[in-house]
């Protein structure tokens, strides 16, 4: 549709030289044949009333007829092919208009039925959840889930699998919106709110600076676990007081276990210094390092924006809510490993396969193909690795390009028109990294 108009757009343009380059080349000619008048030598005959004399004819009279007739056909030669020249621009408005119209009626739709759980703009946050046993459907304990952050989400689907998570909901806890799903929108409301979620998409700075804020928080527990693990069980500590106390639902008892989280994270924080975190971050990101696979497990579980740039949250069952720190209602924490203890087994699969104890060593033989894999993600009926079937839900977190999205650009001051291409969600060396780690489980 842009090809065309910019067509229309050159045809136009061809036109109003060609007329431009006629028009001077008739004024050229008209100023050379000019010459001098020589004056009248007819006299009025006498059954004429007297009209403008010769001079007056053939100066003034006939300039004046010519200059009208040439106004005339500068209007219609310049009107037409600026008429033609406007008509794409107005065509492009009109596109334009509407998508702006969509992006506001979108941002309204948005506001209303997502920002509750996914935050305004949506930012990411938290969906209150009541987990029930599997089987049984009894209460088990409400928990906090967390619902990703949005700004990123053309990253990892194509729209289409956006299309499909909001007409289907996802596991429960993200209802079904679209009626296909049996939700309350109708098809064009969820047209409009993926064009909305088109303006609220950050830039590839934006969404490696949200990254590298999650690796430090990781990494913080990470490097204290390892030096001063009793800074740790105190968070962990009061963590679970918190989730207790929730339980209850009494402020009388949340209020002095959300002080004790916050005391023991500013413990944490005094102890390792953003800087100091960074720092060890950098080093161990070091593919020769020894604790290259610790980097690719702080990418495996980052928290930033909701998780929304973790492995966690689909493939570790429990990590979305933090049950190794959550409570039933006998106290009792609701995820645990093989042995009992509180804690996820990471990668041990949810939403997504288990990816752990070598499967994926078996589904990717190959490495590089297990990291094209992750960049990807997966196609809806698409086959992958060695006998994967894709639903298009496993997410790729490279670069995506949408062909039927054009986005101007200026590049050293001309503006082109091009594909609009979504930022990656990790970089090449993050993408090995979190491999790396995926295949040591
Ligand atoms: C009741 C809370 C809640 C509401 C309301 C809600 N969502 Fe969600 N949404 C979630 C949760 C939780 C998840 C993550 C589910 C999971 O962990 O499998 C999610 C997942 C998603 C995803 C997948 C994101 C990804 O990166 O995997 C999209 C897209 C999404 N929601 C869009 C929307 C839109 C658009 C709306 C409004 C029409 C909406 N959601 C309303 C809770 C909610
Ligand atoms: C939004 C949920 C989601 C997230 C986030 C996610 N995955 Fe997946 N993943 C899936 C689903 C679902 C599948 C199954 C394939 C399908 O349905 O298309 C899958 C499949 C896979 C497979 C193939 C497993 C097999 O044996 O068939 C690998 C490997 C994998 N994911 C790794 C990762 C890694 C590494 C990350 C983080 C960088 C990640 N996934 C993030 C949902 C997710």
């Amino acid at each position: 549709m842009f090809l065309a108009q910019s067509a229309t757009r050159n045809v136009g343009l061809v036109i109003l030289a060609i007329v431009l380059i006629g028009f001077l080349v008739y004024l050229l000619f008209n100023l050379l044949e000019s010459r001098d008048e020589v004056g009248s030598e007819i006299e009025l005959a006498a059954n004429r009333k007297p009209y403008h004399d010769d001079d007056i004819l053939e100066t003034t009279m006939l300039d004046r007829s010519l200059m009208s007739a040439l106004a005339l056909l500068a209007i219609i030669g310049l009107a037409l092919p600026l008429y033609w020249l406007g008509e794409p621009g107005r065509q492009e408005g009109y596109v334009d208009n509407t998508l702006e119209l969509w992006t506001e009626d979108g941002a309204e739709a948005f506001e209303e039925n997502c920002s509750s759980c996914h935050g305004g703009g949506g930012a990411g946050g938290i969906a209150p959840y009541a987990l029930t046993a599997q089987g049984s459907g009894e209460f088990v304990a409400s928990v906090d889930w967390v619902a990703p952050s949005l700004t990123s989400v053309l990253s990892r689907f194509t729209e289409d699998e956006v299309r499909y998570i909001l007409n289907y909901g996802r596991n429960g806890v993200m209802p079904a919106w679209g009626a296909p799903g049996g939700g309350p929108l109708t098809e064009q409301q969820i047209d409009i709110i993926i064009v909305y979620l088109r303006s609220v998409q950050k830039d590839s700075d934006a969404v490696q600076a949200a990254v590298q804020d999650g690796l430090i928080e990781e990494g913080r527990l990470e490097l204290a676990g390892k030096e001063t693990p009793e800074l740790v069980s105190q968070l962990e500590d009061a963590k679970r007081a918190l989730a207790s106390a929730t339980q209850t639902g009494l402020s009388s008892q949340i209020d002095p276990a959300q002080a004790m989280v916050s005391a023991a994270n500013l413990a944490l924080g005094n102890a390792y210094p953003t800087e100091t975190v960074a720092a060890w971050v950098a080093e161990i990101s070091d593919p020769d390092h020894a604790e290259y696979l610790t980097y690719g497990k702080l990418l495996f579980v980052n928290r930033a924006d909701s998780g929304a740039y973790s492995c966690a949250r689909c493939h570790t069952s429990g990590w979305s809510f933090d049950g190794a720190n959550d409570r039933d209602i006998e106290g009792n924490p609701v995820t645990q490993l093989p042995d009992g203890s509180p804690g996820y087994l990471q990668g041990g699969g949810w939403f997504g396969p288990n990816i752990s104890g070598g499967s994926e060593i078996a589904q990717f033989p190959d490495f590089d193909s297990h990291v094209d894999f992750i960049r990807k993600g997966s196609v809806d009926g698409e086959r992958y690795g060695v006998a994967g079937q894709g639903s298009g839900q496993m997410p790729g977190f490279s670069t995506r390009t949408d062909d039927d999205i054009i986005e101007k650009v200026d590049e050293d001051g001309v503006t082109v028109e091009r594909e609009k291409t979504w930022p990656a969600s990790l970089t090449e060396d993050q993408i090995q990294a979190v491999v790396a780690y995926a295949r040591s489980l």
